[in-house]
Parts: C-alpha cells; structure tokens; sequence
C-alpha cells in the first residue's frame, strides 16, 4: 500500500482527482468504479472543474458504481443514482449508456447482482476503483462479517452505518436496511484502488485496514492483499499511521 497523507480534504481530493486524470488522458477508455457518500464530494468537484477547463475528456469512459440502497428510486435524493447525476454525470460529457449502477428497485435482487456482476466483467477490468472507508471499516456496503463478501450481492446494513449516514436523510427511520453492493472480491479484481479518507472520524478505522490484522471484520483490511492500492488520507484521518 502506497500512503499519501495530505494537509487537508481539498489537497486529497486534488491528488485523487490528479490520480484519476492521468488514467483518463492515457487511456481515453478507461473503466473507473465510483464511491458516493461526503469523501469523493470534493473529488468529483475537481474532475468536473478539469473537465471544464479542458483537460479531461469523459466521452469513452465507463463508470460502475459501488452500490446503491434497495427501495430508493432514482430520482430520489438520496438514491446513490440522484448523487451521481447531481454530482458528476450530469456535469461532464460521460454518455449516460456507459454508467452504470446497481438499480436498487428490482423485483429480483440477486438475477440484478449477477447481471451486474457480469456487466463489470465484460466492460471491464476496472482500471482505478475509488473507495471511501466507513467508520466500522466498511468498504462499499461490505460490512465487518465472518467471512469477506465475494461478488456484488444484497447486504444488511449495520447500525453503525445507518446511524453514519442518517444525516443525510430527515430521520434514522428513513435510512434503506439494506443495499446492493459489488462484493470484496469484486473490488479486488480492480487493477488499482485508491482508498480516500479524511476527518478524526475515520482514524481509528484507518489505522485497523492499513496496520491491523487482516480480518472481515474490518473489510477494508483486506487491502493489504491487493498490489495496487493508494491510500490518501488528510492529517486528521492519517493520526494515527
Ligand atoms: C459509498 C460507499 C461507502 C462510503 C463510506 C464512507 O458508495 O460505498 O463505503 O464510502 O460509507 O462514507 P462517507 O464518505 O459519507 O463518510
């Protein structure tokens, strides 16, 4: 694992967003898997900002999102769809048709994982998956279990991650139980990682997947397996590395 620390949240956002660019401009056809949540927030900022100065050029990306909630439509404003489109795709010249995210309204949840399973597996390989981190150690939607998750699949969210992400709803009751999410092993087939992490919050987390036994039960420890993996963390996250 490469570790970046940065000064603040805007400096890592800038390395990954500098990261992500690089891949773009050397192969104009490049697979990226995305993350939501606050942490790629000032990431995607940057890539629109360089999108819109010029330098970077979406028309032969794909893109495969990490997960989405089950029960949530599209166009609801906290569907994982809303914030892509509000945040990125929406923003930049990516042909919609080469966006991809797991529908979190579907009658038959597992025909829809392997289906998505499958779409990666075709378009792909992913040529840079970007992860933020949840505070228990999640990693997509992959919470801390007895075995590490394989391909994309239905999960239960913990209360933890609930309680994490009940802010941005009006109340816990409204947080979705559970999502679709590409598995570990999915994650892993990626050819580089760059983990972004930023805030106190997650430094306790971040120091158990980079420096602590590899284990499901923190999901993110299992980084330590892949060869490629960027971890780039601002100075509040990285305190204890
Ligand atoms: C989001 C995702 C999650 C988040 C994690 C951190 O697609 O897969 O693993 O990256 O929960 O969320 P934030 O960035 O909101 O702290």
């Amino acid at each position: 694992m490469r570790i970046i620390k940065t000064d603040d949240y805007e400096k890592m956002s800038k390395e990954a967003a500098c990261l992500v660019a690089s891949e773009i401009i050397e192969n104009p056809k490049t697979v990226l898997g995305l993350a939501t949540g606050s942490t790629p927030l000032g990431l995607y900022k940057e890539l629109v900002k360089m999108y819109e100065e010029g330098k970077i050029d979406f028309s032969q990306v794909t893109t495969f999102n990490l997960d989405e909630y089950i029960g949530l439509s599209n166009t609801h404003e906290q569907s994982y769809h809303y914030y892509m489109n509000n945040n990125l795709f929406s923003k930049i010249n990516i042909k919609e048709e080469n966006t991809y995210i797991p529908n979190g309204l579907v009658v038959d949840v597992d025909e829809t994982c392997q289906i998505y399973e499958k779409e990666i597996d075709e378009k792909g390989p992913i040529q840079i998956q970007i992860l933020g981190l949840g505070e228990n150690g999640h990693i997509g939607f992959n919470e801390p279990a007895e075995q590490f998750s394989k391909n994309t699949g239905e999960v239960v969210l913990t209360d933890s991650t609930i309680e994490a992400n009940k802010r941005f709803f009006d109340k816990k009751e409204d947080v979705p139980t559970k999502a679709v999410s590409m598995g570990i092993a999915t994650i892993m087939k990626a050819k580089k990682i760059i983990l972004l992490v930023n805030g106190a919050k997650k430094a306790k987390a971040l120091k158990a997947v980079v420096e602590g036994e590899i284990t499901p039960q923190v999901p993110g420890s299992v980084l330590q397996l892949h060869d490629n993996v960027i971890v780039i963390a601002d100075k509040e996250a990285a305190m204890y590395l």
